[in-house]
């Protein structure tokens, strides 16, 4: 690692310019806003996404906010309603995070947004955050800057502590003036929902676009972890997990990993052919897609190692094995895993 006082910078139009070649580059930079310190990655760039959730160390591939440095930026990747456009106005830049629906021409990465159909966008306030916007002319992806399970930075000194063997540059912008995370607001669907409260009160949206929603779609009570809102991306054809050998069905294609994919399949697209987690977990939304939307009888889906990100690859298979019919037949073709796990 190199030392805090190389690796923590003061920002000026040369070092943004640098921050903004690194972002382009596919590495990581921590960026100052107003809520709390961001790790930041082209959000275009499925590799440089998962090196971002390698090195947040997530369990499992939650969707990340896309950073734009305007609201017609914003609108390239997702689709505004009339109270996203009241809302943008009214907080833009600001705490409030928007999610919509994404735009079918988006260029975010899939697994930026893992693998859903919206997005969640924000312009941030902080000048440091925008003109690196605006010199990396792309949507940056930007979690927290935090270990998975820690507390969020609001210093550059809490980034270099924590993710500073992680990161090419810290941009150091002063301690975040407001200390806690965005508002995450859904409008992709019905009623607005507040997701994660924030910096923005529910009182000051509904004050812009009348009474919030309280209730997911299920009616139970919304559930208190944001993750648990959202709803997985599916194949719409049955997902097999663990093939090892021979297809199964008609016309089954095959997810492989490694070197060694077995044979027969109607169709093939590899994860990692060098058996690469982080490599698969960049793959991994865009690949299934394709295979989903190119007419096939299921998708087989070889055994990944739990390790580093293979495990958060491993949750969202197991959640894209949606419905029981599919789960009663997984069961049925379960193969034994010809790897040790951990
Ligand atoms: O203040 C902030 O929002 C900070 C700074 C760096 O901008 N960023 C931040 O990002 O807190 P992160 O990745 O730690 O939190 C993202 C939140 C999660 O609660 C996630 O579930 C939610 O946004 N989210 C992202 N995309 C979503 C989507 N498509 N649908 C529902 N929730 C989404
Ligand atoms: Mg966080």
């Amino acid at each position: 690692m190199r030392p805090p006082e190389k690796l923590i910078v003061r920002p000026n139009a040369e070092t943004v310019a640098r921050a903004a070649a690194f972002i382009r580059e596919g590495r990581l930079v921590g960026i100052p806003t107003e809520t709390v310190y961001g790790l930041a990655a082209d959000a275009t760039n499925d590799t440089a996404v998962a090196s971002l959730f390698a090195a947040k160390g997530r369990p499992r591939f939650n969707p990340l906010i896309i950073h734009v440095p305007d609201f017609g930026a914003a609108e390239a990747v997702g689709s505004f309603d009339d109270r996203g456009r009241a809302l943008a106005r009214r907080f833009w830049p600001g705490p409030l995070t928007l999610v919509v629906p994404r735009r079918a021409d988006c260029a975010v990465s899939l697994l930026a947004c893992a693998g859903l159909s919206t997005i969640a966008v924000r312009v941030p306030n902080h000048d440091v955050t925008l003109a690196l916007l605006a010199a990396a002319a792309r949507p940056i992806a930007a979690p927290s800057a935090n270990p998975s399970g820690t507390v969020s930075p609001t210093t550059a000194a809490h980034v270099a502590a924590s993710m500073g063997d992680k990161v090419a540059m810290i941009l150091d912008g002063g301690p975040c003036r407001i200390g806690v995370e965005s508002t995450v607001l859904d409008l992709s669907e019905g009623e607005a929902c507040v997701l994660r409260p924030g910096a923005v009160s529910g009182d000051e949206i509904a004050a812009v676009i009348g009474p919030l929603g309280t209730a997911p779609a299920g009616g139970e009570a919304r559930p208190r972890s944001p993750g648990l809102a959202l709803r997985h991306y599916a194949p719409s054809i049955p997902l097999r997990l663990n093939a090892t050998g021979k297809p199964v069905r008609e016309r089954e294609a095959l997810l492989a990993f490694g070197a060694r994919p077995p044979a027969g399949y109607a169709a093939m697209k590899n994860l990692s052919p060098s058996g690469d987690v982080q490599e698969a977990a960049a793959n991994l939304f865009a690949m299934l897609r394709t295979l989903d939307r190119a007419g096939f009888g299921g998708i087989a889906v070889m055994p990944i190692p739990e390790t580093g990100l293979g495990a958060a690859i491993n949750d969202r298979l197991r959640r894209a094995v949606s419905n029981e019919l599919e789960a009663a037949e997984n069961a049925a073709h379960m193969e034994h895993r010809s790897h040790p796990t951990g």
